[in-house]
């Protein structure tokens, strides 16, 4: 992905993931499954004071490395988002008032643990925004309603396939009510000139 990520990123995901977030100076941001770090480090470029985690220890070294310009802005923390003890322990002095996970959620094999912390993390009518692939149109098999996994390609010519778990819109928002949320904010993204949405961007607002 590099510092500046790729197309997909820049042209479809940021937009509307920027507009739903409205990044303050001084907020403080908690940036789930950061990967290298690119976006932590524009959040930290916004004025945000920035938490950024994920699961890969290698990741998370590469992130501290390539972000060494912003890391009194921004800290990196190794911890899976599948593991409700791990992700309390990133609480800081103070709530955090906005989350974001940028095309992970199809990436985490489980949601309970993370919306359940993110209610405890989270200040009142603090926000997560979650961009993911849409799970209407990007489904495997042509099954919408069965929850599955099926091994995928984000990045073309990757060493290894990854794991991309399916679920449905009523599954992704049914835990997120459960866990206290609600929805306020909701786009559906085409790729070029495609008739379909291929990504949702999601805005969960804590009750
Ligand atoms: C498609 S990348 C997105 C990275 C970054 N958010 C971005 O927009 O460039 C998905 C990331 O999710 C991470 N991930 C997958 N499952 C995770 C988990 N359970 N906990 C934390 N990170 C996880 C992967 O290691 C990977 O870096």
């Amino acid at each position: 992905m590099g510092d500046a990520s790729n197309d997909f990123h820049r042209n479809l995901v940021r937009p509307r993931t920027e507009e739903l977030l409205d990044v303050q100076a001084g907020e403080l941001i908690l940036d789930i499954a950061c990967g290298n770090g690119n976006y932590s480090k524009k959040l930290a470029e916004m004025g945000a004071k920035v938490v950024a985690f994920d699961y890969s220890f290698k990741m998370i070294e590469l992130a501290k490395k390539r972000q060494k310009t912003v890391l009194d802005k921004v800290a990196f923390h190794v911890c899976d988002a599948t593991k409700f003890e791990e992700l309390i322990k990133l609480k800081q002095e103070r709530p955090f008032d906005k989350a974001v996970a940028k095309m992970a959620i199809m990436d985490i094999s489980d949601l309970d643990p993370l919306f359940k912390a993110l209610h405890s993390l989270l200040r009142p009518d603090g926000i997560f925004v979650g961009a993911t692939r849409h799970p209407c149109f990007t489904f495997p098999n042509g099954d919408d309603f069965t929850n599955s996994m099926e091994k995928g390609e984000a990045i073309q010519g990757q060493p290894a396939l990854q794991n991309y778990y399916h679920r449905t819109i009523a599954d992704i928002f049914n835990v997120a009510f459960h866990y206290g949320f609600v929805v306020d904010g909701f786009y559906e993204v085409p790729f070029k000139e495609r008739a379909t949405p291929i990504i949702i961007i999601v805005r969960f607002r804590k009750k």
